[in-house]
């Protein structure tokens, strides 16, 4: 009985002109059958551009611990030799490692090329993979400028090859667990969004040590971080952004220390100052980070209170849809607490979810749900907790993507419009502090 019930608000939903329309798009799935087209026994050929953190654990140790009897690495790519060494031999690689992308292509014949640079990097080896003749996996966000995005979206069309923006909060189970009661319509029409963001002091802070810091390769927080949220609600919601208007500030970090320094380790203001993070006693950040400085000057550990910050940690973000629902968003990186608070007005009621990341006191549960019905009272319900690599979801995006290509019930795959549809909402909230006026999406970018 609930089976049905559930297929039948699944069809209503698809009866609805956005669902239809959904259901009418492609699949951004790179190709259909057993494993991507191959033959039986035949492997993908993978290969890997960007060997930090993520590309060497997820998209390195991970994939070939886990994956290797359906794909090979074949080839890794980084700027910095040092790191990638270290990270060919954490991973378990046994492939080539390569300075030069084209080089890497033209020896190897990936099949399909995984991007985990650098995010200011993504725009030009998705093109130049695809015009190489292989399909992409990129990490967010997709582009960090309406240019790069349009390149990439001109770029798939002209080559036919295939894009997957592999936005992993879309697995997380409090997600899914939005999305299933959106989609059950039992609190009506949606009509507007209350959403807010918190880093915390922590996670917060890393951005601000890190290349993270800088629009120029960032984007910002409202490109880089906030990506996966913004996509989150396009999803949600089944719509698409028309107009944005924002407001940033950089109210903790960058200029606003009193005291500074280059980097944490050598910082005469270690024992004073409440941001002071020891680099020295993580092993791996060492060996990927500290031991490879000498190739490319990168510093892990860069003081938070540098005066060329030039991002802002304070954000706030109103988003139009094209159905007519309207979102407010907020995020802000200094917090003392990590997680979100996102509340759906409907026309028959409203959903409350808090979801709890991290923060100092005991943590109830993943996250809490309470749905209240007009004129009626309220029901609760709450996740207990999640899996570990962003709680659950990265294994379940790559199972998706590697083993278990369809049916996709949720639609939960993100192929180039879901990346450019995410961060053009970033984008414009750019555009919008920058030139203090709303920004509608069309000014940037044609998709
Ligand atoms: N989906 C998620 O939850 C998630 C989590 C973490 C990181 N990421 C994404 O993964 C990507 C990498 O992040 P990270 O934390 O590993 O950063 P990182 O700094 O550890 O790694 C980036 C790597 O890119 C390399 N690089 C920089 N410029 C390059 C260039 N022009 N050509 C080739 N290599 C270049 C650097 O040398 C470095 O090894 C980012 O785009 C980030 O947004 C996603």
């Amino acid at each position: 009985m609930a089976k049905k019930k559930n297929e039948l608000s699944r069809r209503k939903f698809l009866s609805s002109s956005v669902g239809a329309a959904l259901a009418a798009a492609s699949l951004p799935l790179l190709k259909t059958g057993s494993v991507w087209g191959k033959p039986a026994g035949a492997k993908l050929k993978v290969a890997l551009v960007g060997t930090g953190v993520r590309g060497s654990s997820l998209w390195g140790k991970t994939l070939i611990a886990k994956y290797s009897d359906v794909l090979e690495m074949v080839g890794l790519c980084d700027i910095n030799p040092k790191r990638m060494e270290y990270a060919k031999n954490f991973m378990g690689a046994k492939c080539g490692t390569y300075t030069d992308f084209k080089q890497m292509i033209e020896e190897r014949h990936p099949d399909t090329v995984i991007v985990t640079t650098m995010d200011s990097f993504h725009a030009k080896y998705i093109c130049m993979a695809m015009r190489m003749g292989c399909d992409v996996i990129t990490e967010k966000p997709m582009a960090t400028d309406e240019k790069m995005t349009q390149d990439i979206i001109d770029t798939e069309k002209k080559t036919g090859k295939k894009l997957i923006v592999t936005f992993n909060y879309r697995y997380s189970p409090e997600a899914v667990r939005i999305k299933k009661i959106l989609m059950s319509r039992e609190i009506g029409d949606i009509t507007s969004v209350d959403f807010n963001y918190y880093l915390d002091v922590y996670h917060g802070a890393s951005y601000f040590r890190r290349w993270h810091a800088f629009k120029q390769f960032s984007g910002s927080l409202l490109v880089h971080k906030a990506t996966h949220h913004f996509d989150l609600m396009n999803w949600w919601l089944s719509a698409e952004p028309v107009e944005v208007n924002a407001y940033g500030i950089l109210r903790k970090y960058g200029y606003n220390g009193l005291v500074r320094n280059v980097r944490c380790m050598n910082c005469p203001h270690k024992s004073t100052c409440e941001f002071f993070w020891d680099i020295t006693t993580n092993e791996h950040y060492m060996n990927l980070y500290v031991k490879a400085e000498s190739e490319d000057g990168y510093i892990r550990d860069a003081c938070v209170f540098q005066k060329k910050i030039n991002i802002w940690d304070t954000m706030n973000v109103q988003v139009q849809y094209h159905n007519r629902v309207t979102m407010s968003y907020s995020l802000n990186a200094f917090m003392p607490y990590e997680g979100y608070f996102v509340g759906f007005n409907g026309t028959k009621g409203r959903l409350d979810a808090r979801i709890y990341h991290r923060q100092p006191w005991k943590i109830p549960s993943l996250a809490d749900f309470r749905i209240t019905h007009n004129f009626k009272k309220s029901k609760t319900s709450s996740i207990k907790s999640g899996g570990s690599g962003h709680w659950g979801a990265d294994q379940i995006m790559q199972d998706r993507i590697f083993r278990k290509p369809g049916p996709d019930l949720l639609r939960q795959h993100a192929g180039s419009r879901e990346g450019a549809l995410s961060v053009l909402i970033g984008i414009a909230a750019c555009r919008s502090i920058e030139q203090k006026r709303p920004f509608k999406i069309e000014e940037l970018v044609k998709i």
